[in-house]
């Protein structure tokens, strides 16, 4: 990586904050150009005062919210940049993979200038907290061609430079989020940085509840890390707004996963719909998902309104909310979708660290049980916490608070919140849906293939938290219901002792191959790659908050070997069965002759209908592919079983597959 320019790096510091700009002047001059070369590889802080929202000037043409009978005007011009961006990387992924009887060259040459004969690739990111994140990130690296060795043969480096959306929920929404705000770094430079070096990304070695080591540019630990936390929470309380335990959990989380001063109090999600990489469409386009749920209300996966966050916008594609509010401008007074003349623009109010907490708020009931894991919590820290949950009832501490709800008298007649000038949101895993499929199979994406890399902990001890098909269950339920589905549908899928019997959960499936198996449209096609041991047990506990480097490395190691089927020892094609997964839409939409080699991949990896719901056997206790791994371990910060049995008091049952 260059250096950055002198005039670059004057440019930078005038954007920074003051308190960064504080930080800085502790440093020498070398290790300041250090901090600078790599801190600036992220999202630019833009809300108006830090952490609190703040009234702004409305631009020209006031925000509104909008239907969701159409794709944002935003997002369709961006997809025509990604989607073209995309061409090159698909042909190179296709000619490497290499499917005999099928020229990729001249399929891609002759096609260049017709999108929808161009595959549309999504990729899904399960929640599962730092497990999912540590065996997502092993999945993600596989398909990204700037892993090292991951476009020779036998690997499927370029999937992710091919892929059109990238979305995350809870731990994966961490994910997402973490390379997105950093300037879409990949896996692999995370990895090779230097424990508690400035500008080192995931040192879940120093668990979140500790706080960073402190170093010149997280300057703050310990103490002062909890009153950090409180100073900006306090900030957004003291201009009006509601905190909620989200908001430290938000803030907690952005220490970790955003490579900024403080956790860059002042970054926005939306700044991503700034960021130079972004807007020339050189990365996929990130979404996370949270769930709706009103004070009192009960979900579940056939009932939720289930809402996306992507760069400009939040809001919900289900015929409930179906519509869309400008996020920059969230915080504002919406009502009836316009904020009226009396009333002023707000600004800051979707902090990135917000919106990431707000994906995975099931985690806040740890903050209520912060005294049995860290010995000395700070004074303001206790009562910040006791000020917050006097606001709430005793089963609302897993809510993140919009309020005001921009969907204030937003579709009155199908939206229940409508009357409700507060918007509560929860952990997009919740309803069971523990993948983010919903922001994929809107039609008006038009995306042909989804790769969905499930990281959930559905099964029981003694085999505990691998997948079951579980997420996969709960969005296929949703979809045959015709008051939720809203013209959406989904690959049929079997029930979860299927799943083990089978042994569907154990390696990559796929589901809905035979796309004249549906009426209408098909939904894209799925490509389930289920969490497994290859070299470590990734199936650590949703409930482990620190790991040491070499066990996060082993855990993303793994999850390139979950991704590449054991760099295709298991299956040698398994690089071609990929290429085929991908053109299957687009070869059905043109009726095309499909090669030998894709047919014999559909019959290995397509499931063909067989149940076998008896319950099984035996407990799912999968062995490990190779040998193990052995990590000279120091132990993670293991949660008392007591907290475990207060999280199933607190949650729905969603709490066990997360
Ligand atoms: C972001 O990443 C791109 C691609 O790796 C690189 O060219 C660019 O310089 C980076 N931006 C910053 C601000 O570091
Ligand atoms: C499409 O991308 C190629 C690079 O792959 C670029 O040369 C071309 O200008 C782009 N076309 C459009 C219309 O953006
Ligand atoms: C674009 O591709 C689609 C799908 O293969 C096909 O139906 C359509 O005719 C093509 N359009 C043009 C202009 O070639
Ligand atoms: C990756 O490859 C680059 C150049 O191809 C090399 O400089 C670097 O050391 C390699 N990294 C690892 C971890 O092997
Ligand atoms: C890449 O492959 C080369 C040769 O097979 C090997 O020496 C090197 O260690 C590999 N790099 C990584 C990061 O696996
Ligand atoms: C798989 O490939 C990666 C990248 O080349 C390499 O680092 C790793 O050692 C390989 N693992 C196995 C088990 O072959
Ligand atoms: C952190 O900041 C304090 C002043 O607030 C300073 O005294 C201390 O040296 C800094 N620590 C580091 C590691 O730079
Ligand atoms: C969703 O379904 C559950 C269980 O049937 C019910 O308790 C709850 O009220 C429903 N919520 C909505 C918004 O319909
Ligand atoms: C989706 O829901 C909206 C709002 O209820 C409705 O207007 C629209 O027709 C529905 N779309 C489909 C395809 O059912
Ligand atoms: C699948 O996971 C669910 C929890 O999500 C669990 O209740 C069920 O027992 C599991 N079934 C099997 C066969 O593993
Ligand atoms: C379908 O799959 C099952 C097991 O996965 C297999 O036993 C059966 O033979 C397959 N049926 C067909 C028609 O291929
Ligand atoms: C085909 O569709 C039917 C009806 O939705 C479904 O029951 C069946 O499982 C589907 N077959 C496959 C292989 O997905």
């Amino acid at each position: 990586m260059g250096g950055p320019s002198i005039t670059n790096l004057i440019l930078n510091i005038s954007l920074l904050s003051t308190c960064y700009a504080t930080a800085v002047t502790h440093l020498h001059d070398g290790a300041a150009i250090e901090a600078l070369a790599v801190l600036e590889r992220r999202v630019v802080p833009d809300a108006p005062n830090g952490y609190a929202p703040a009234p702004v000037d409305c631009p020209s043409t006031r925000p509104r919210v909008r239907s969701a009978r159409t794709l944002s005007s935003e997002e369709t011009s961006w997809l025509e940049k990604r989607r073209n961006n995309t061409i090159q990387p698909l042909r190179d992924f296709l000619t490497r993979v290499n499917i005999p009887g099928f020229d990729a060259g001249a399929y891609i040459d002759a096609n260049r200038n017709n999108a929808s004969a161009i595959p549309n690739i999504g990729i899904a990111c399960s929640g599962g907290g730092y497990r999912a994140l540590m065996n997502g990130a092993g999945v993600l690296s596989a398909f990204d061609s700037r892993t090292n060795n991951s476009t020779n043969t036998g690997h499927i480096g370029g999937l992710l430079q091919s892929a059109t959306y990238l979305a995350g929920l809870s731990g994966g929404g961490w994910l997402v989020g973490s390379l997105s705000l950093n300037n879409f770094t990949s896996v692999q430079d995370i990895v090779n940085s230097t424990p508690d070096q400035i500008g080192s990304l995931w040192q879940f070695q120093n668990s979140i509840f500790a706080g960073p080591k402190e170093n010149a540019v997280q300057n703050i630990s310990g103490g002062d890390y909890y009153s950090n936390l409180v100073a900006t929470v306090n900030s957004k309380r003291d201009a009006g707004y509601n905190a909620s335990l989200t908001d430290l959990w938000g803030r907690a989380l952005s220490y970790q996963l955003i490579n900024s001063p403080q956790g860059g109090p002042g970054i926005t999600w939306t700044g991503l719909s700034d960021d130079p990489t972004f807007t020339a469409a050189n990365a996929p386009m990130p979404i996370l998902v949270a769930d709706g749920r009103a004070p009192g209300e009960f979900i579940i996966s056939l009932n939720t309104t289930v809402f996306e966050f992507n760069p400009w916008e939040m809001g919900s594609w289900d015929p409930t909310v179906y519509g869309f509010a400008p996020l920059r401008y969230v915080g504002s007074n919406f009502s009836q979708g316009v904020i009226p003349s009396n009333q002023q623009c707000v600004r800051g109010f979707d902090n990135a660290g917000f919106v990431m907490g707000t994906s995975s708020s099931l985690f806040n009931q740890f903050i209520l049980n912060l005294d049995s894991i860290v010995s000395e919590i700070p004074k303001v820290f206790v009562s910040l916490v006791e000020g917050i949950l006097q606001s709430f009832s005793g089963d609302e501490n897993d809510i993140a608070d919009w309020t005001p709800n921009p969907f204030f008298g937003w579709n009155n007649d199908s939206n229940p919140g409508a009357q409700s000038k507060r918007l509560t949101l929860v952990d997009g895993g919740e309803d069971l849906q523990n993948l983010p499929l919903q922001p994929l199979i809107q039609p008006e994406r038009e995306v042909d293939v989804i790769f969905a890399v499930d990281s959930s902990a559905d099964t029981l001890a003694p085999g505990a938290n691998w997948p079951n098909g579980t997420a996969l269950v709960a969005t296929y339920a949703r979809s045959l219901n015709a008051e939720m589905n809203n013209g959406t549908g989904f690959p049929a899928i079997p029930d979860q002792n299927t799943f083990v019997n089978l042994g569907l959960n154990t390696r990559p499936t796929f589901f809905g191959c035979d796309a004249s198996n549906f009426t209408g449209a098909p939904p894209p096609l799925l490509v389930y790659i289920p969490n497994h041991p290859f070299i470590y047990n990734s199936n650590v506990s949703t409930f482990t908050f620190s790991y040491n480097i070499s066990e996060r490395n082993a855990i993303i190691e793994n999850g390139y070997l979950v991704g590449t089927r054991g760099n295709s020892t298991l299956d040698e094609q398994w690089p071609q069965c990929v290429g085929c997964a991908i053109m299957s839409r687009t070869w059905s939409k043109s009726g095309a002759t499909v090669p030998d080699v894709c047919n014999q991949c559909f019959e290995r990896y397509c499931w063909n209908g067989t149940l076998a719901s008896e319950t099984p056997a035996q407990p799912y206790e999968p062995d490990s592919v190779f040998t193990e791994l052995d990590l000279a371990k120091n132990g993670g910060t293991a949660l008392a079983p007591s907290i475990f049995s207060l999280m199933l008091a607190f949650g729905t049952v969603a709490a066990l597959a997360l």
